[in-house]
């Protein structure tokens, strides 16, 4: 174990499930201090009986939000990191959304995280050191059909993260963005809930391509490439532990080739590759 590392406070959003959970238990290893934060009360109860601290945090609320970091500055008077992980994945094609659709992607994935960012980086300036990872995703730097909302959420992140780390150059606040590709967790899942839930498949001209979409979200196999969580967590810590960490870590093949082609073709070839995607 790193004894540098130990004791560092740690809050990570969405840690129900996945990602965010393999990265609770990953860093708690290491010895850091984990706040491992969900949005629903029987999760926090389940993650505090598996002996972390643990906060309510809904990230589309700002009173849950504030009321979180309230919690948590009465527990630890210094917060090392935050990792913005929670999100969801709304898809469907964009002339099936609504705007009210569209709204809540962006409460969760993109106005929650900035609140919330906001919120620490007062404590972090003062102390003159910090970490923000982000979760990003392959598809915060290239778009894929009928994954719009999401798209555009993961874009945005990318555009508020590299401002933010041009804004805070001249403090020792880092900003990592880590883009997975495919990664097992519950992404799919939940994915296909927020289809069912906010798009009318009897009214869309996409139903052929729906079919298959759904096919997809419904098989138990992984798609290509998958990886588990814990390539996630293997860029997380480094992250946080070195003293120059990287602003972009490309988790999976699919993330690390589609970075690689976007920089050498023009964008009418990646339209031709990405529309097939
Ligand atoms: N899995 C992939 O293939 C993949 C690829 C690229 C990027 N990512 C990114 O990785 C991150 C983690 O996703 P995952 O793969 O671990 O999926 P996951 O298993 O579905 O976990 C997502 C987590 O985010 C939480 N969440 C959703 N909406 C929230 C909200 N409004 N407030 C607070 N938490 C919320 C979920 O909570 P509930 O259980 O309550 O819904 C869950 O804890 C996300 O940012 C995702 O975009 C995933």
């Amino acid at each position: 174990m790193d004894s540098s590392s130990k004791l560092k406070s740690v809050l990570i959003t969405g840690c129900s499930s996945g990602i965010g959970l393999c990265l609770a238990h990953g860093l708690r290893s290491e010895g850091y201090r984990v706040f491992a934060s969900a949005r629903n009360n029987n999760d926090v109860d389940k993650i505090k009986a598996l002996g972390f601290e643990s906060l309510l945090l809904d990230l589309s609320s700002s009173d849950s939000i504030n009321d979180a970091i309230s919690e948590l500055y009465q527990k630890t008077d210094k917060l090392y990191a935050l990792i913005n992980n929670g999100a969801y994945g709304q898809v469907g094609a964009l002339e099936d959304i609504s705007r009210d659709t569209l709204e809540k992607q962006f409460q969760a994935n993109v106005f929650g995280w900035h609140e919330l960012t906001n919120l620490v980086l007062p404590k972090m300036r003062k102390e003159n050191i910090g970490r923000v990872i982000y979760i990003s995703s392959v598809l915060g730097f290239v778009a894929m059909p009928f994954r719009g909302p999401y798209t555009a959420s993961k874009f945005a992140i990318e555009g508020l993260v590299n401002t933010l780390r041009l804004e805070l150059s001249d403090t020792n606040i880092k900003f990592s963005l880590i883009q997975p590709g495919p990664i097992e967790s519950k992404f799919r899942a939940n994915a296909y809930l927020a289809f069912k839930e906010n798009v009318d498949i009897s009214k869309s001209n996409y139903k052929e391509q729906y079919n298959t979409m759904i096919q997809r979200l419904e098989s138990d196999e992984n798609v290509q490439f998958t990886l588990p969580p814990e390539a996630v967590l293997k860029c997380a810590l480094h992250a946080l532990k070195s003293s120059s960490p990287k602003i972009h870590y490309c988790v999976t093949f699919p993330t690390k080739l589609f970075a690689f082609l976007g920089r050498i073709l023009p964008s009418s070839w990646m339209d031709k590759i990405l529309k097939y995607s």
